[in-house]
């Protein structure tokens, strides 16, 4: 079943029935100011920050689900309703929720008037602005009281929610005409306050909480709103809130278009105060003037509009699947942007509290994002960098608004460095700016300890050569990649954190071949980078560490059938056809064959023929078979959920694309194909109530076969998923992939399609690519033409910037 459906023309979901299974939500924003907006208008604003600058509050996993947003209560004679449906959940005579590239448009009708709610953060600027369009659709006059509604947070989202003695004294606003302002805790520590204005004097308003709603009252019957009465209340401690009530009066056929602004301000500790007590507006106002007509807020929506226009112009499609299509084109890359921005910090499953930035994350992320804003990519490199230690350790995640390493998760995550060569690399083959190398980054943000970024890449590369097993494979650390396998943690006590405890360490033989593919494939990446810059001596250096590893994977981690996945502790095998649970895992699998361990000698065709036979199902690929049913105290938490859920034979959909690119090492364009459609939202969308989640967006985690509800999926929008399955389908289905001096041409195909085409922005000129496929083939190109010559190989040489070129390209 659906609840709604694709409008690809204007690259939009629009959801035609508010009862979703889950709330679907957008993201709003995209440098400092962001909102997330949920199809019943629930959610809530951050600066920077979804922690330390929550703007607005929200109660995560709440009864109702997603209680608490920004909403518009429209007072009709005795009838109140929300354009969004909730929270009133009036029944409407009509809904439509709009999800776009940066904005989210709500329409809701009741009783002749219709009510359109445009949200977005306009570029470059610090608050979210909200178009309310009413219609007058009856044949009558009608008055009608409007009151908005947003509850602020007190700044600190995790204190907001816990120190309750402090937060009920210190809560203060000031009202302004038209524009309340929330200022807690300005008249001490904090140089920034919150703003929530409309364009037109207001008939009442009201600031605090429990006056608006009464005490006893939920978000659907606030009683100002049932009164029609605003009591012009002004906050002074408990819960500060802000409520505009306008009466507006309609003619058959009137519309009137009002412009609400949400901001934040930071001020200059010498420019904080107007006068005594009086916060300083002048940013808030010059903002607010911005936006104070229909007029420019629609000229700013329009500048939105052509500057996602524009980003999604670098990667462009047509295959014969029109649902690939609209994945690739749209709903993925902007899906990329979102991760680049959040990593897993703030979603409705996320809580903007728990996580910030993740260094492997991060990386990740950029193979996604890196072809829309190479300049932004580049930034985040030096800043993930900055965190690193100088024997290539580094901390798991940062802070986005400190960029400071977050210590109460530590380190001790040996796969992290590694995925530093991956960010790196990835950017400099879509750029060719080399010049990256040079920048001066510091170790653990510790200023005077900055070498060139090229040494934070040694040291990361070092960092697994230093940290061996006994049977040379790398150790595993805290965990690898998957956070859930701790071979070293041995908790009985269920207070300690899987993430962060480790009982022993000490002694350890616990490796991981995970690590292990990883190290081959990022390796081989440090060694020709090395030779690029005529580093001969480093690539050589590295070179035969890579071979030494591909050697101890060949003789210590072949199980005969499929790769292990590593030692544990003991050193004992884990992912063995010895092992009673857990015979064979996803990761190590993928990761060898990218890698093609034992390509000449049939090894990866075995390993992904097992994948196929023990881990495929009709929802994707499983993590682990058979699923742990105990828990194992040497194997931590991945053992502690339960058969079918995430780490746990869970479908975990991060690493679905290992296995994707693995196909196409072989050639096997068919099964790669298969594989991306089982777990492509645009192929889920006929079982949304299944899926459950958005159409629109990966889901982390789908439940695995020995789940309760197989194919449930959870999680969404904030997964590794996103960038590598654009990875794996733009650079190794479709098969153009940038590299330092070329883009290469290599695609790996379903043998029934018969042609596709591509066009790729690349270094500042146009490529036009088709590919054609007479002979029905999934991979190896017969020919390339280039502005209709022909070239070696499957190599297109880089154009000059500002050119469009036209590829031709046979299998
Ligand atoms: C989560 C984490 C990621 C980890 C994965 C597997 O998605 O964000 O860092 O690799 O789980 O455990
Ligand atoms: C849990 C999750 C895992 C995630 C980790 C990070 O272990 O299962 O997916 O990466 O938390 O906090």
């Amino acid at each position: 079943m659906q609840y709604g459906y694709f409008d690809d023309l204007k690259r939009e979901y629009v959801i035609t029935d508010p009862r979703t299974p889950w709330p679907w939500i957008n993201y709003l924003g995209n440098e400092d100011f962001f909102s997330l907006i949920s199809n019943t208008a629930g959610g809530y604003s951050f600066y920077k920050d979804a922690k330390f600058r929550r703007i607005t509050r929200y109660r995560y996993n709440n009864v109702p689900m997603d209680s608490g947003g920004k909403y518009f209560y429209i007072r009709d004679e005795d009838t109140v309703w929300n354009p969004g449906w909730k929270p009133c959940k009036t029944t409407l005579d009509a809904y439509e929720c709009r999800h776009g590239m940066g904005y989210t448009v709500i329409r809701g009708s009741k009783n002749g008037i219709e009510a359109e709610v445009l949200c977005f953060v306009p570029l470059k600027t610090q608050a979210e602005v909200q178009k309310l369009t009413l219609r007058n659709q009856s044949g009558t006059t009608k008055k009608l009281k409007l009151f908005s509604f947003v509850e602020w947070c007190l700044w600190n989202a995790a204190t907001d929610m816990e120190n309750f003695q402090r937060n009920f004294s210190t809560g203060e606003v000031e009202v302004d005409g038209s524009v309340i302002y929330h200022k807690t805790e300005y008249r001490e520590r904090r140089n920034h306050y919150a703003y929530y204005s409309v364009n037109q004097p207001v008939d009442g308003y009201d600031t605090d909480r429990e006056t608006f709603f009464g005490l006893y009252n939920g978000f659907d019957e606030p009683q100002t709103v049932m009164d029609g009465a605003p009591r012009n209340s002004v906050a002074h401690g408990w819960s500060p809130v802000a409520s505009h009530c306008l009466e507006i009066n309609l003619d058959p056929g009137e519309s009137k278009e009002l412009v609400f602004v949400l901001g934040y301000v930071e001020n200059a500790q010498d420019e904080k105060w107007e006068s005594r007590n009086i916060i300083n507006k002048d940013k808030a106002k010059a903002t607010i003037a911005r936006f104070d007509t229909a007029g420019k807020v629609d000229e700013a929506f329009a500048g939105l509009r052509a500057y996602w226009d524009n980003l999604l112009s670098n990667f462009n499609v047509r295959t014969p699947e029109e649902k690939l299509d609209r994945m690739v084109n749209t709903w993925n890359q902007y899906q990329c942007m979102i991760t680049f921005c959040f990593s897993r910090s703030a979603s409705y499953f996320e809580s903007g509290i728990g996580r910030g930035m993740g260094f492997r994350d991060s990386n990740q992320d950029l193979i996604g994002f890196v072809h829309q804003i190479p300049e932004r990519a580049r930034q985040r490199i030096i800043d993930i960098a900055s965190t690193q230690f100088p024997d290539g350790a580094c901390y798991h995640q940062y802070q986005p608004l400190t960029k400071k390493g977050n210590n109460e998760i530590g380190q001790g995550f040996n796969d992290d460095p590694l995925w530093l060569i991956l960010g790196t690399t990835a950017y400099i083959k879509e750029t060719g700016d080399f010049a990256i190398l040079d920048e001066p980054v510091p170790f653990d943000n510790v200023p005077g300890s900055e070498v060139p970024l090229f040494g934070h890449l040694t040291v990361s590369f070092d960092h697994v050569v230093n940290n061996l097993g006994p049977h040379g494979l790398p150790l595993i650390g805290r965990a690898d990649w998957n956070d859930c396998l701790n071979l070293n943690c041995f908790s009985s006590d269920p207070d300690e954190s899987f993430q962060t405890t480790e009982n022993k360490t000490e002694g350890s033989k616990a490796e991981s071949l995970m690590i292990a593919g990883l190290f081959t494939v990022y390796g081989r990446d440090y060694a020709e980078l090395c030779k690029r810059l005529g580093r001969d001596e480093e690539a050589a250096r590295a070179q035969k560490h890579v071979d030494a590893m591909v050697d101890a994977v060949t003789k210590s981690g072949w199980d005969g059938e499929w790769f292990l996945r590593a030692y544990d502790y003991f050193g004992n095998k884990i992912g063995s056809r010895e092992n009673e649970e857990g015979q064979i895992f996803i990761e190590s699998n993928g990761w060898c064959s990218m890698a093609g361990i034992g390509l000449g000698e049939g090894l990866v065709e075995k390993a992904l023929d097992s994948v196929k036979e023990r881990l495929d199902c009709e929802h994707g690929i499983v993590l682990n078979q058979p699923a742990y049913t105990e828990y194992h105290i040497g194997y931590g938490e991945i053992s502690s959920y339960p058969p079918g859920y995430k780490e746990n034979a869970g479908i975990f959909c991060h690493n679905n694309p290992w296995i994707i690119i693995g196909e196409t090492v072989l050639g096997r364009g068919d099964r790669a194909w298969e594989y991306f459609r089982k777990i492509c939202p645009s192929y889920t969308e006929p079982i949304s109530d299944l899926h459950k989640v958005e159409p629109y967006v990966y889901a982390q985690m789908i439940a695995g076969k020995d789940a309760f509800r197989p194919g449930e999926a959870k999680n969404s929008w904030l997964t590794g998923t996103a960038a590598w399955n654009f990875y794996a389908v733009s650079q190794y289905i479709l098969g153009i992939r940038p590299a330092y001096d070329r883009l290469e041409i290599d695609p790996c195909i379903s043998p029934e399609w018969k042609t596709y085409g591509v066009t790729r922005k690349f270094r500042g000129a146009t490529y036009h690519i088709t590919v054609n496929n007479p002979g029905g083939k999934m991979k190896g190109v017969s020919s390339v033409i280039v502005n209709g010559k022909p070239v070696e190989g499957n190599v297109v040489p880089v154009q000059p910037a500002g050119s469009v070129c036209e590829v031709e390209v046979i299998l």
